[in-house]
């Protein structure tokens, strides 16, 4: 069996250096070594929280520690006509068993200007601390609705993706099950423009049936969400029949039943988000525009490109050295 864990707190410069060695000691106490051996991939410093002090102890350290086995199934599935096994070009929906073997490690590989990551992960935590509190939705409503905006290329896929997996992996204990929906909103339309409306209304349908396990946590992550959600604007000039609307109001009315559910979290993006239909941007609990990458995130991202060419032996140090003259601030 192959089982990552990750122990969370403390600084950055601690993670690459001598923490991970701490934890591996901390676990080897408490699990057994040999248990240890057979049993754990791989340890890695997911999160630390707080600021970097003189000296540190296992001891003084509050550890988190998540344990989890990767998944590399996933399944497509034509709505249509509800093939479980549909080739992947023409389902409108895939759904992948998290956490994910292909998404291991994308979390860590996303660098930004702002501090996205922290703000969606706290997010996250409300979202559960709401559901397991049992908040009363009269209070507070909110539609665990996340919209992520901004051009082409600038990482809201993949920061959806890899959210889905911290969300898989954070609640482990609590929930067997999570699963990431992709719908492509755009070649729902594109492929059963006729049909759309009531393929949108299956959809959520499905959502519905499987979150009847309480088991289950749904990550839903519609890409391109303006082509689903343009119709209403269109109708109203005209220049679109009916079946767009009614695509649209199954959206709506989809999410309005979804936000019920204490586990399923809905994840949206979108390059065009002036053309989105307000009655959808109303319902959002989470908007974020994540915009090109700044001098200091293009750095880094080039750098670990390198080094991860180093670790494979694709390019050797002198080459770094060579690359740190070339970026002074190597
Ligand atoms: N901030 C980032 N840090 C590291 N890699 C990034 C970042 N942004 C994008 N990438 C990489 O660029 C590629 C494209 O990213 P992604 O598909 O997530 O962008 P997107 O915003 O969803 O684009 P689109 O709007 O065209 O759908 C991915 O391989 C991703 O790993
Ligand atoms: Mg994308």
């Amino acid at each position: 069996m192959s089982v990552h864990c990750l122990a969370i707190r403390h600084s950055e410069r601690l993670v690459r250096s001598a923490f991970p060695k701490k934890a591996c000691k901390h676990l080897k106490r408490t699990a057994g070594s040999q248990l240890l051996q057979k049993n754990v991939e791989l340890i890695r410093v997911a999160e630390i929280i707080g600021s970097f002090g003189e000296h540190h102890t296992v001891d003084t350290l509050n550890l988190t520690i998540r344990v989890y086995k990767l998944f590399s199934d996933s399944s497509s599935v034509d709505v249509n006509t509800g093939d479980d096994n549909a080739d992947s070009d023409a389902a409108v929906a895939r759904t992948y068993r998290m956490p994910s073997a292909h998404l291991e490690g994308l979390w860590e590989s996303l660098y930004f200007d702002t501090d996205i990551k922290s703000m969606l992960l706290q997010f996250m935590s409300s979202a559960i601390l709401f559901g397991e509190k049992g908040i009363d939705h009269n209070f507070i409503s909110w539609n665990r609705l996340i919209f992520l905006h901004g051009p082409p290329g600038t990482g809201k896929t993949s920061l959806c993706r890899s959210l889905a997996q911290k969300i898989a992996i954070r609640m482990n204990h609590r929930y067997e099950y999570t699963k990431l929906v992709e719908i492509n909103s755009h070649s729902l339309f594109s492929r059963y423009f006729s049909e759309s409306g009531k393929l949108v209304g299956k959809t959520f349908e499905d959502f519905l049936e499987m979150l009847e396990d309480d088991d289950t946590f749904l990550v839903v992550l519609i890409d391109e969400v303006e082509s689903l959600t343009t119709a209403r604007t269109a109708a109203a000039s005209g220049n679109d029949p009916s079946d767009s609307l009614r695509a649209v109001n199954a959206l709506l009315t989809g999410l309005d039943k979804l936000k019920y559910k204490d586990n399923v979290i809905v994840l949206t993006t979108s390059n065009l988000p002036h053309t989105v239909d307000p009655a959808f941007l109303d319902r959002i609990d989470f908007k974020y525009y994540i915009g090109p990458p700044g001098a200091k995130s293009v750095y880094t991202i080039l750098r670990s490109m390198f080094d991860e060419m180093i670790r494979c032996g694709i390019i050797n140090h002198s080459v770094s050295s060579w690359c740190s003259l070339v970026f002074p601030s190597c």
